[in-house]
């Protein structure tokens, strides 16, 4: 089902800090949302989650940047996938999570430990899995693999690509990392000081780019030459 969501705006004490935005998203796009830091992604992913789930949209579920703002450091990791099952309004079935756990690869954690009880990158891990628990229609990632090295955030984004493969899932992916989204990303929008000023295929605003914030980005690299 392809997403479309109008008039999304934010601001803070008086100051616009999300210009009123549409956005239009098809079944199984991978879209990049990037941008200089401050210029507005992780306000337009919220009140984009925001607004779908006031609509109604109970298929977006997102993925935070640090797996310590979606994991509570005094409860079990099996505690977090009984109450995102709940969430989802899913009974527990150990046949999904087994499928999920072994996409993320995993399968050796002990659900029985608390977060710190796992590596960071496992965690991590752990989160998307949540996340993908009810197949949903929009998965938002703001720069969840930030907080990774970077064999490790290239694996993650790799398991996680693989599990989406045959499903209808779309992803939009927030991220500073320009190298990231334009590997993986098949669009790309661009933010500025509160507003989309691009938003094409990714060759496209990597190869041509019309707006100082997409040519600065792509500034001293030639992304579209780099090993993915
Ligand atoms: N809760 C808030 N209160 C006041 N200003 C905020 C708040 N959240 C974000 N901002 C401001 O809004 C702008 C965009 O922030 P943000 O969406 O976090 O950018 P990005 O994710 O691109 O780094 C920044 O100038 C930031 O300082
Ligand atoms: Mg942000």
């Amino acid at each position: 089902m392809t997403i479309t969501v109008s008039g999304l705006s934010a601001s803070h004490s008086g100051r616009t800090i999300l210009q009123e935005t549409d956005v239009t998203i098809r079944p199984r796009e991978r879209i990049g949302l990037v941008g200089a830091s401050g210029s507005g992604k992780s306000t337009l992913g919220h009140a984009l989650i925001d607004k779908l789930r006031a609509q109604g949209e109970r298929s977006v579920a997102h993925v935070p940047q640090s797996p310590d703002e979606a994991l509570d450091p005094l409860r079990s990791m099996a505690f977090h996938w009984r109450e995102a099952e709940r969430a989802s309004g899913l009974a527990p079935d150990q046949a999904r999570r087994q499928e999920l756990f072994a996409a993320l690869r995993i399968e050796g954690g002990d659900l029985r430990k608390r977060p710190w009880g796992w590596s960071r990158g496992m965690q991590q891990r752990f989160v998307i899995a949540m996340a993908l628990i009810g197949t949903p229609d929009l998965l938002v990632m703001d720069e969840p693999t930030s907080a990774l090295d970077p064999v490790v955030a290239a694996s993650t984004m790799s398991l996680l690509e693989n599990y989406l493969s045959d499903r209808q899932t779309a992803l939009l992916l927030i991220t500073h990392d320009l190298g990231l989204a334009a590997c993986r990303m098949d669009r790309l929008m661009v933010m500025q000081t509160g507003r989309i000023v691009e938003d094409a295929p990714t060759q496209k605003v990597l190869s041509a780019p019309k707006t100082d914030a997409a040519r600065s980005l792509c500034l001293h690299r030639s992304w579209l030459e780099l090993p993915c």
